[in-house]
């Protein structure tokens, strides 16, 4: 039976997100560069992307940049802001063209400003767009979110809009960079790593988790369709019984 087949398009999770891992390992069982790995991954975002489009998600999150990955060697950490600035640019039409709204979260400010430049251009032109809200999260940590939420509510604080009785989990979620956006029902990782990494801690509280074995750069629409499968076959509680 074809995998699409397989899948209930009634119970379609609204937003899937992302840990692409694995590049590095591609590119070295391959003797070459780790970029090799990331140029390689671009691929496998497209099938993520088209994947989740002809499934009917409605928000699909990837994790590209961590803020921990500025410790990689110089070169890599170039290679990769320039891979992405010009593989998001390269492909604005195409976006557009299929409904296609680009987010950024992270703390894009500290990006450097060629990089941003690009990335904002993306963000505008598709801002229309309303099949698709594909959400990279750039130079992104939770715990720093979770930082900068907590110093925006203490100046909100402090300039009287909010006072401590008005701090819940659901004012806590309109200070996150995801105010605006569903909790993600299911959470994919590849590479066969079983860590969450400071990916969306407060968001995922309640995800299905993925683990496919197969390394980012070899993640086909097979392998997104497959772990949709997964997530229907869960018994979703939420604590309850
Ligand atoms: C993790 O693999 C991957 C990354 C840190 C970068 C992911 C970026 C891309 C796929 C570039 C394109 C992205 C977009 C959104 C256009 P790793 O290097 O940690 O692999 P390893 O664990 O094998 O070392």
């Amino acid at each position: 039976m074809n995998l699409l087949d397989q899948i209930d398009p009634s119970r379609i999770p609204q937003h899937v997100a992302i840990i692409m891992d694995g590049n590095g390992r591609w590119a070295e069982q391959r003797g070459n560069k780790r970029l090799f790995g990331h140029q390689n991954g671009v691929n496998a975002v497209r099938q993520a992307v088209e994947a989740a489009g002809k499934s009917g998600v409605k928000y699909l999150t990837l994790y590209a940049f961590s803020t921990e990955n500025w410790s990689r060697p110089q070169d890599e950490v170039d290679g990769l802001m320039e891979l992405l600035a010009s593989s998001i640019g390269a492909e604005i039409d195409t976006l557009i063209q299929n409904g296609i709204q680009l987010r950024l979260i992270g703390r894009m400010q500290d990006l450097p400003e060629e990089v941003q430049r690009k990335l904002h251009l993306a963000v505008e032109r598709t801002s229309q767009c309303q099949a698709l809200t594909l959400v990279v999260a750039l130079n992104y940590g939770a715990r720093q979110e979770i930082a900068d939420a907590a110093r925006q509510m203490v100046l909100d604080c402090q300039r009287g809009a909010i006072g401590p009785a008005d701090i819940s989990p659901d004012t806590m979620r309109r200070y996150l960079y995801t105010a605006q956006i569903p909790d993600p029902e299911l959470m994919i990782r590849t590479s066969g790593e079983r860590r969450l990494s400071n990916f969306l801690l407060w968001q995922l509280a309640y995800t299905e988790l993925h683990f496919c074995p197969v390394l980012w750069p070899d993640f086909c629409a097979a392998d997104f369709y497959r772990a949709l499968i997964d997530y229907q076959h869960r018994s979703r509680r939420f604590g309850g019984v």
